[in-house]
């Protein structure tokens, strides 16, 4: 569907991320390109790694992830649109772009070593998230890394009325369950299955502010995407109550990367 067919019903009720996507946003991770930089950076994928992605959406962080040249790269996306979007864009050997849910991928047990996930978990109710960092720890050898990049609620001891009304401003606007975890949580979410956290980053939420538009689209695409919002009314609407959202909880919600490695039996 291009821009100019984005008819204002669709605009008011598809979900956010899609919305932006559509309005031509590529980054749309919380941290944008920065964190999600230092996340492969802490990942350290090379030539003898086969990686899974979870959710790989339009395909950003799987192009960084090429350059770098691991055995085997296989995306799990449960959208057919951006599941087929990434495929295309798949073209050596040992790479695919599956078309399913993250909870559930069929990779064998103990079968790749680095698994990564992006604005993927801080969307799902807690048994979910539970069931997709479990398959991670599934599917990784010992020694093998994961890496998340997802919403955080901070300080650790958040007052419960204040994340019960960003959980609600927040899925009211992006049209999604919404669910962000303090540091403390995303940290004991991993430990649950196994999995020992070695690195935290943390950057500000800044996915909509000018200046991150920028460093993350590029300026030609972030010109190209104020024009999108600016000329579809429905989408604007939408667009500005987001923003308005994350400026109103700016001191309670960040972006954070975690990279945890399931240990070996001797570390156990
Ligand atoms: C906010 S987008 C982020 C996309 C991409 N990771 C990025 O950072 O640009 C969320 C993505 O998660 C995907 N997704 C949500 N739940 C999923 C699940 N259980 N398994 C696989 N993909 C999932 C959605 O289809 C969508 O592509």
């Amino acid at each position: 569907m291009s821009q100019a067919s984005l008819t204002a019903v669709a605009a008011h009720k598809m979900p956010g991320h899609w919305l932006l996507a559509k309005m031509g946003k590529r980054v749309l991770r919380p941290g944008g390109r920065e964190l999600t930089s230092q996340l492969l950076t802490s990942l350290d994928i090379g030539p003898d790694d086969d990686v899974v992605e979870f959710a790989p959406g339009l395909g950003v962080t799987a192009r960084l992830t090429l350059e770098r040249g691991p055995r085997t790269y296989t995306g799990v996306e449960r959208d057919e649109h951006a599941a087929q979007t990434v495929a295309r864009m798949l073209t050596g050997r040992g790479q695919r772009c599956i078309q399913g849910s993250a909870e559930r991928t069929g990779l064998p047990d103990s079968s790749v070593s680095v698994v990564y996930g992006e604005a993927m978990l801080s969307m799902q109710p807690a048994t979910a998230k539970a069931r997709i960092v479990a398959e991670a720890a599934r599917v990784l050898r010992s020694g093998g890394r994961y890496g998340i990049h997802e919403l955080c609620l901070t300080p650790d001891g958040v007052d419960d009325a204040i994340r019960t009304a960003i959980e609600r401003d927040l899925t009211d606007d992006i049209h999604v369950g919404v669910r962000p975890l303090t540091i403390g949580e995303w940290r004991e979410l991993l430990a649950g299955a196994g999995l020992q956290v070695r690195e935290e980053r943390i950057a500000p939420m800044h996915l909509l502010e000018p200046a991150r538009l920028i460093r993350d689209e590029g300026l030609g695409r972030a010109l190209r995407f104020v024009f999108n919002v600016a000329t579809h009314s429905a989408a604007r609407r939408r667009v500005l109550a987001m923003r308005r959202v994350f400026r109103k909880y700016a001191d309670h919600l960040a972006a954070i990367a975690l990279v945890a490695y399931k240990p070996s039996e001797d570390e156990l």
